[in-house]
């Protein structure tokens, strides 16, 4: 029968990288209880600051779409994160996801209190492309494939979208608002980078072969995502190309330093696949000084198929200076 309680948590010995990694684990949880904001509090002092929200009635319905789902897409970190402070036995790993499920609830409400003043609604479901997102994450079977999706594939695009409201100037309430979000995500991306590479390194190649089916699965949900959003975008100022290229960057600063850590694990075909991925969103977005000929379009597929997406200077933490992720 399996014990009761891990009671010898505390005899285990530890390596000296290990030992780092989990003194880097305590401080998320530490810091989390440092930086954290009153939500109530802090969106009333925005409200008054800025005299209330700068979404237009016409973007009313963008808006609520647009971060309703963000709103649902707090709810389901809040349950992975839960989960995650249940299954991980070592005792910094959980107080970390503790810290982050304590993150991701504020995130929920705050973000409903904002809709709720701001556009006076919520939506009651996520469209198609969120919902296979979410839904991979959630149902991930794997400790591994959830790090993997939510704390590092789904945190990202969290945070690119976080910054791409931010720089739209959509509403003053929201861009003070999302440099909050986006302090906690950063270090929620930090757990699962501390966690992800040891487990890695203990993959069959069977497992590997399904962790990097996984992470594709994830990626082609977020591009339909940013896809079936993009209308709504653009009515809030966002242009998707801008987006994907933000969101390409940071998964890129997170995938620099997860394979610093596990290089062995690098692979040649997950890089071309993930070229694939960057061919359909330049399809999808060309820039718009570009020539719009099909032939024109194919030809720029091409080379994306063949050197990956362009680049843009960034960062995970905005508290951070940006910097270019390496290719
Ligand atoms: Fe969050
Ligand atoms: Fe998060």
């Amino acid at each position: 029968m399996a014990e009761l309680l891990p009671f010898d948590m505390f005899d285990l010995s530890r390596g000296a990288d290990e030992a780092r990694r989990y003194a880097k684990l305590d401080n998320i949880y530490h810091r989390g209880q440092a930086q954290a904001w009153n939500g109530k509090e802090l969106l009333d002092e925005l409200w008054t600051r800025h005299g209330g929200s700068g979404i237009a009635p016409g973007q009313r319905d963008a808006a609520s779409r647009v971060l309703g789902q963000i709103m649902w897409g707090e709810l389901a970190a809040w349950k992975i994160a839960a989960q995650l402070a249940d299954e991980l036995e070592d005792l910094e790993a959980r107080m970390a996801a503790t810290s982050q499920a304590h993150d991701e609830a504020r995130h929920f409400y705050v973000m409903h209190d904002y809709l709720e003043r701001a556009v006076g609604t919520f939506p009651r479901s996520v469209a198609r492309a969120s919902e296979g997102l979410l839904g991979a994450a959630l149902h991930a079977n794997t400790i591994e494939k959830k790090l993997l999706g939510m704390q590092l594939q789904i945190e990202s695009m969290a945070l690119t979208i976080f910054h791409a409201l931010r720089e739209s100037k959509v509403c003053p309430v929201l861009t003070d608002l999302l440099r909050y979000y986006e302090r906690d995500e950063a270090r929620h991306v930090g757990l699962g980078m501390q966690l992800l590479p040891q487990r890695m390194r203990r993959f069959s190649v069977l497992e590997r072969v399904e962790f990097t089916a996984y992470s594709f699965k994830v990626a082609a949900w977020s591009i339909g995502t940013l896809k079936q959003s993009e209308d709504d975008l653009r009515t809030l100022g966002i242009e998707p190309r801008r987006m994907a290229e933000l969101g390409k960057s940071k998964q890129m600063l997170v995938f620099n330093e997860l394979f610093s850590i596990v290089p062995d694990q690098r692979s040649a075909a997950s890089a071309r696949v993930g070229n694939v991925l960057d061919m359909f969103a330049e399809l999808l977005w060309p820039q718009a000084a570009d020539d719009p000929a099909v032939t024109a379009r194919l030809r720029r597929a091409l080379v994306t198929l063949r050197d990956g997406y362009g680049m843009v200077e960034t960062q995970l933490d905005p508290d951070e200076p940006a910097r270019m992720p390496e290719a």
